[in-house]
């Protein structure tokens, strides 16, 4: 029984509030499928560490985490009080780069019991991946600002593609949609009005799809994608993104499913030369935060992404199953209100860890 090592790192707002929900509903699940997972909680990567050590993760942060085999992770920012690239860029952005936490994969599913805000779409109709590059692309650190201060004031931040950077996110999302039945991938493009670097996404597209004859391929520009992603949400199974464009696709997919509060993230380093961290898509939500009604659903199901990547498909598939069970019971008492319902995080979370 090999024994898993679990970094968590709850963040801000209501990061704190569902990661404990998270760590719960991972725990009856361990216990469930007899499997050792021990978790140990950090304080940085928080804005209330940045407030007291004027930086938000200590000097020697990589050799803290390296030792774990998978981070859980809330949400970070808190822009009242620390703006936000600050936060952002000197945690979460860290990590995904340092740890070159190349995939960022977020799946998007119509639950049960869920209405979208799509009028009439039914569970099945909306179930896909999307694919987001995440240690490149639009963002950059490379760029400037000159004129400071004076009417010639000129900001620029460059997008970097790499071909090792574009390739092995393609390859990833290729052999994804290798393994789903309907074998279909979807570009998300702009190659139209970005004349350099997404022209150049488009040709590896290409030349990886020649290794991939089996997964039929289409693309759109990023635009009429969005607007598809409302109109024709049953056309997608497995959607490849630049970092910015999976950014947007990623709240939009979930939003279609009824809430963002559901969806769940895996940054992961496949190699697993390092550890791979697990995040909801949400953010901390100041503006719900402190209130005990954020839907922890989000974080659960990243456990449950965590727990496949360790190699417990099955306590992941159960996790995931408990969630869905739940949601389909449509309970308004235990629903959070971002689910039209009246009950609070420990309440959803409760019967979603009693369902493990
Ligand atoms: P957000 O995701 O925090 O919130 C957007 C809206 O969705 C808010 O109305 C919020 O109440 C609601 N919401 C989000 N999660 C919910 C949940 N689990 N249950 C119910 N409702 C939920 O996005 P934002 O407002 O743009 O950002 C707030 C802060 O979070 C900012 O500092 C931002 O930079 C940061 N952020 C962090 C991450 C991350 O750590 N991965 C992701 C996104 C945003
Ligand atoms: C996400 C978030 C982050 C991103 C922010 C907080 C930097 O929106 O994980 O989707 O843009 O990647
Ligand atoms: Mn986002």
């Amino acid at each position: 029984r090999k024994a898993h090592s679990i970094a968590v790192i709850p963040g801000d707002g209501i990061g704190t509030e569902v990661t404990p929900e998270g760590v719960r509903a991972l725990k009856a699940a361990a216990e469930r499928f007899n499997i050792d997972l021990t978790f140990e909680d950090f304080d940085f990567a928080s804005c209330d560490y940045y407030l007291e050590h004027g930086q938000m993760l200590p000097d020697d942060w990589k050799a803290k985490l390296s030792r774990f085999d998978a981070i859980f992770f809330g949400a970070v920012g808190m822009p009242e009080k620390v703006p936000d690239h600050v936060s952002l860029w000197g945690s979460l952005l860290q990590f995904r780069r340092e740890f070159d936490q190349y995939i960022n994969l977020r799946p998007c599913k119509l639950m049960p019991g869920i209405k979208s805000p799509l009028a009439d779409r039914q569970p099945g109709e909306i179930d896909f991946y999307v694919v987001r590059e995440n240690t490149e692309g639009e963002y950059s650190s490379i760029g400037g600002k000159i004129f400071e201060g004076t009417p010639r004031e000129t900001v620029m931040q460059e997008t970097v593609m790499t071909r090792t950077g574009v390739d092995r996110v393609l390859k990833y999302a290729f052999e994804l949609a290798r393994k789903r039945p309907r074998r279909k991938l979807t570009s998300a493009t702009k190659s139209n009005g970005i004349s350099i670097t997404m022209p150049y996404w488009d040709e590896r597209v290409k030349a990886m799809h020649g290794a991939y004859p089996e997964v039929a391929v289409d693309q759109f520009h990023i635009d009429i994608l969005a607007a598809n992603f409302v109109l024709h949400p049953d056309w997608f199974d497995v959607v490849v993104a630049s970092n910015l464009f999976g950014d947007i696709l990623s709240d939009l997919g979930p939003a279609c499913t009824g809430t963002i509060g559901v969806a769940p993230s895996a940054n992961i380093n496949p190699e697993g030369d390092f550890p791979s961290l697990f995040e909801p898509v949400h953010g901390s939500a100041p503006d719900i935060a402190g209130q005990g009604v954020a839907n922890p659903i989000g974080q659960i199901w990243c456990g449950a992404m965590m727990l496949d990547h360790l190699g417990h498909e099955d306590a992941g598939k159960a996790i995931l199953d408990a969630i869905e069970s739940v949601l389909a019971k449509a309970d308004p008492g235990v629903l959070t209100p971002d689910l039209k319902g009246q009950g609070t995080t420990r309440d959803l979370a409760q019967a979603i860890i009693e369902a493990i």
